[in-house]
């Protein structure tokens, strides 16, 4: 049965809001649109298209501090044009939803951007913007709920049923709802196989689903001209891991062609524990062998990993994963009445904070969810299409290519209830899915320009490589020209942890970095926040009050004043940082508040100011 044609676009950088989209793909299909799911940027090839969609829904997600996820940049900047007309979007109905973190000081700055432009090119738009918010009780889920219940009104206030068709509750039967996936997905068929969307809800996309959890499948699909992956792929990881749809939530670009639907098979080449074995947190120094794939990368950049699953827990239904929290999906299948009354509970409104402490608060998988759930029978296909994908993890190169050549080294905090790395060294070789992205951090084009690193507990990682870069360029310099090569300047490091016997980690290194002049020399080079050594706690941001007046200098240096670069915990604090470098300004330079957080914003803005923050 032919429905209207509904556009669903998702800018995400870990997953959620692209989550959101597949579960709006959904249950749009089941109300009969023919729906196309697909990352913001992979629509940019048809982008002249947009102004004749009859609906767009757009859910982006805010990431960094306040920046928009990496696969909906190109399109931004598209839609940000001067030269497109103010009317140009006039004939389209759209909606945005936006995810975000009101703990942040950037909330949902980008879905809000998005729906002023929207606006502003003309676009009708079908109801208010939607703001998805972590610090909620119920995460994100509390907004989106009653901000889909207005959606699916104004939709069909534009968009009527077809003749004989009649609205699907929520509580049809699994043959209704297959049946109206059938139908929506013929009409969807032929336009989503040209654009290389998901068709959520279909047969299609169903297969596309199964098919998307192996690697050489998506090569044959994505990789077809690229050079071919040479390496064994363990069984068990190809068939755990890989995105579903036709983009991952961040994409490659760090050499070699590799990316989410190409990962390269690296050897993890040591793996070597940088905290006292007494110290409460394991962190591991990672190095991972990058061979002959051609990875290379930036001081700054981070590398993606995909994590993998023990073949056991694959073959135990997806295990591990994460579950869908439409619970009306399992519904369907359960056959004993007392579970089937507690799923209606969870998938009604007074069951949604329930239904979030039980799934996304718990970090239950799919395997203990099917454990409570007993008399539970899902289709394969649906399990396939409510099970998010694995994510991959983001961690910043600890290393320069310099320093070592074809390794990428990687300061990784091992969380207490998850020992994924650990699982895997049991099979002796241990090869993992990586590839190399650009990071927020960028050194500045001169070595003469000094740095001010802020870097507490692994937010140091990018820092390392920093210095490992400008200690080698300076070395290799003064081999060419015999000993009359520039020097970089001195910079500073400033450097949290817990105490100084349990994670202070890479300690030789910096204080050879010192030696070697690349770090200023002592009082000024590495600056130690050891917050459980003394009677009271001390953070990063104190000991650079403390040190205002060598800041200020460096920051005034001429010609090449210093860059300022914080990394670590998105928390608070980052903003507690910039706060410190305000004071600093404020008292060092006798500016009033106001223009001291002006200055930081201008550098900020200019590079010269730059974080890269993660949770
Ligand atoms: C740009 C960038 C750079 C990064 N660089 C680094 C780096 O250099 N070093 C580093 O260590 N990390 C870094 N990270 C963070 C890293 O990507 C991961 O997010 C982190 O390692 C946690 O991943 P995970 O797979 O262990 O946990 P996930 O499964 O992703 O869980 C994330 C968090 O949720 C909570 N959680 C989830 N389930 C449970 C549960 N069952 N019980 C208790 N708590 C739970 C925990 O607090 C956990 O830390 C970086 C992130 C970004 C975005
Ligand atoms: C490293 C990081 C930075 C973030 N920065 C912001 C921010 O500046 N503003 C905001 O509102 N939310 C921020 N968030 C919260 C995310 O927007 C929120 O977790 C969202 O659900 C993520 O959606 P995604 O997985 O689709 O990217 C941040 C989250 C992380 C992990």
């Amino acid at each position: 049965m032919p429905g209207a044609s509904l556009l669903v676009l998702y800018a995400s950088q870990t997953g959620n809001a692209q989550d959101v989209a597949e579960r709006i793909g959904r249950e749009a299909q089941r109300r009969y649109y023919a729906v196309r799911v697909l990352p913001a940027d992979a629509y940019l090839p048809r982008v002249a298209q947009l102004p004749g969609e009859p609906a767009l829904v757009f859910v982006a997600s805010t990431t960094g501090q306040g920046d928009q996820p990496s696969n909906m940049r190109q399109l931004w900047k598209f839609l940000l044009r001067k030269s497109l007309p103010p009317g140009s979007l006039g004939g389209i109905r759209a909606a945005v939803f936006g995810l975000g973190d009101s703990g942040y000081p950037k909330y949902n700055v980008v879905s809000k951007k998005l729906y002023r432009r929207l606006e502003a090119l003309g676009a009708a738009m079908l109801l208010p913007l939607g703001l998805g918010d972590d610090q909620h009780r119920s995460g994100y889920e509390a907004a989106l709920d009653p901000w889909l219940e207005l959606l699916w009104p104004a939709l069909r206030a534009c968009f009527p049923l077809p003749p004989g068709a009649s609205e699907p509750a929520l509580g049809d039967t699994s043959a209704e709802l297959e049946a109206a996936a059938a139908a929506a997905a013929a009409d969807a068929a032929a336009g989503a196989s040209r654009d290389g969307a998901t068709t959520a809800g279909s047969a299609a996309h169903w297969e596309a689903l199964a098919a998307a959890r192996q690697f050489d499948v998506q090569q044959q699909q994505h990789g077809g001209g690229q050079q071919q992956q040479q390496q064994q792929q363990p069984a068990s990881s190809r068939a755990a891991a890989g995105p579903a749809t036709t983009d991952g939530p961040r994409g490659g670009g760090g050499g070699g062609g590799y990316g989410p639907y190409r990962p390269y098979w690296s050897r993890l080449a040591s793996n070597r524990r940088i905290t006292a074995p007494t110290h409460f947190q394991d962190v591991r120094l990672l190095e991972f062998d990058l061979g002959c794939s051609g990875i290379s990368y930036q001081p700054g950049d981070v590398l993606a990993l995909v994590p993998q699953q023990p073949a056991a827990a694959v073959d135990a239904l997806l295990a591990r994963c994460g579950w869908d929290p439409q619970a009306w999906v399992l519904r369907q299948c359960v056959r004993e009445e007392a579970e089937a009354e507690r799923l209606a509970h969870f998938s009604s409104p007074e069951g949604r904070d329930e239904l979030y402490e039980y799934n996304q608060r718990e970090g239950r998988t799919v395997l203990e969810v099917l454990g409570d759930f007993k008399s539970a029978q899902p289709p394969l296909e649906w399990l396939l299409q409510a099970a998010p994908r694995l994510q991959p993890r983001l961690f910043s190169i600890a290393s320069s290519l310099a320093a070592h050549p074809a390794r990428a080294q990687l300061a990784v905090a091992i969380v207490e209830w998850a020992t994924p790395f650990r699982r895997r060294r049991r099979g002796g070789e241990v090869l993992v899915p990586v590839w190399a992205e650009r990071g927020a951090l960028r050194l500045p084009p001169t070595p003469a320009t000094p740095l001010i690193m802020v870097g507490p507990g692994t937010g140091v990682a990018p820092f390392r490589a920093f210095l490992q870069e400008r200690a080698a360029a300076a070395a290799a310099a003064a081999a060419a020209s015999a000993g009359e090569a520039p020097f970089p300047a001195p910079s500073m490091l400033f450097f949290g942890c817990r105490s100084q016997a349990g994670d202070f980690y890479f300690r030789e290194e910096w204080e050879a970095m010192q030696a070697a002049g690349v770090l200023a020399p002592p009082p000024a080079g590495l600056l130690t926040a050891f917050s459980r050594d003394g009677p009271r706690k001390v953070y990063v941001q104190q000991r650079i009050r403390e040190h205002a007046a060598e800041v200020w200098r460096l920051l005034q240096q001429q010609p090449h004043g210093a860059w300022v670069y914080v990394a670590g915990s998105a928390d608070k604090m980052p903003a507690q940082v910039a706060q410190a470098f305000e004071e600093v300004a404020a008292q060092q330079g006798g500016m009033a508040p106001a223009d001291a957080a002006a200055l930081l914003r201008r550098m900020e803005l200019s590079g010269r100011y730059q974080v890269e923050a993660w949770s």
